[in-house]
């Protein structure tokens, strides 16, 4: 896996995605949301992975945005395939099989803060900033952020981020529900590896019925969404993985998932 503005290192299950544009504070050109589409198929067809950490390259930004140099040239036509693409490929991204978890060490604005929102887990550094300040270009988010903060943060609050611009510091965004976690930044990579260990230790199977279950969740009625659970459930309880838990917790033991 070579690419120009990505890098990706694969270590114990755990797959590791840096952009890598330090010099544009890792803006999303049309190149990079390319390479992303590549990387995150590789990745959730890479059976060596459990477990993908998005960050970004420095110590100043996850992702400041959209690229605002290929921005500006957008006409009409153009802007809608812009938003459509970025749309598809940070959909993909929330619905992998595989968890996503988003290690943001810094700026994660416009853009930077739709591929946040659009992993399955957000973790930030102290100084990371989060916003949506598309509005200051004439603008709005294009890549999914007007839905998915709306459904993360509730309409009040995402209403005033986006109208204002305002941008939202690190303890204002763990109050608020946008991330999970502070640490400092030379924390962030190793407490997030941990949380990742921590996943790829347990059966890969419930795992990724149970990302399959949380997905679906905005697609379906509670009513739907429940008789999901209960089948991908059911076919949990098929798996080496549920005789091997139970018996384990019985047996007062560590248990040793094979992921069958
Ligand atoms: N697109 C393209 N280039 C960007 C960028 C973006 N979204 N964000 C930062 N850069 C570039 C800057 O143009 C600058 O490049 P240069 O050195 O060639 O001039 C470089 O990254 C460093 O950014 P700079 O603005 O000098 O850093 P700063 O510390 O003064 O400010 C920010 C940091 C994040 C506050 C500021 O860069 C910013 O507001 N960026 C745009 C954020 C935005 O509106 N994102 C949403 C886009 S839809």
């Amino acid at each position: 896996m070579n690419y120009k503005n990505l890098l990706v290192e694969i270590e114990n299950k755990i797959a590791v995605v840096t952009i890598n544009r330090p010099e544009k504070l890792n803006a999303l050109n049309s190149e990079t949301i390319n390479e992303l589409d590549a990387v995150f198929t590789e990745l959730n067809n890479n059976e060596n992975v459990f477990v993908i950490i998005l960050t970004g390259s420095g110590k100043k930004a996850f992702v400041a945005g959209a690229d605002i140099s290929e921005l500006s040239k957008l006409d009409e036509k153009s802007a809608k395939m812009f938003s459509e693409k970025g749309q598809k490929v940070f959909s993909n991204i929330e619905t992998m099989e595989k968890p996503v978890i988003a290690a943001v060490n810094g700026y994660a604005l416009g853009g930077g803060c739709e591929i946040a929102l659009a992993c399955n887990i957000r973790v930030a550094s102290e100084n990371a900033v989060f916003g949506q300040p598309e509005v200051n270009l004439g603008i709005i988010p294009g890549y999914g952020g007007t839905q998915r903060l709306t459904r993360l943060i509730n309409s009040g609050r995402s209403a005033e981020y986006i109208l204002t611009g305002d941008m939202i510091k690190a303890d204002e965004a763990l109050k608020i529900g946008l991330v999970n976690k502070i640490y400092t930044q030379s924390e962030l990579l190793n407490k997030v590896k941990e949380m990742a260990n921590k996943i790829c230790s347990k059966g890969q199977f419930a795992v990724r019925m149970a990302m399959k279950a949380i997905n679906i969740v905005d697609e379906v009625s509670d009513k739907e969404g429940q008789n999901y659970e209960a089948s991908v459930f059911a076919l949990c309880c098929l798996t080496e993985d549920f005789i091997e838990g139970t018996s384990a917790f019985l047996e007062k033991r560590k248990p040793t998932f094979k992921n069958k």
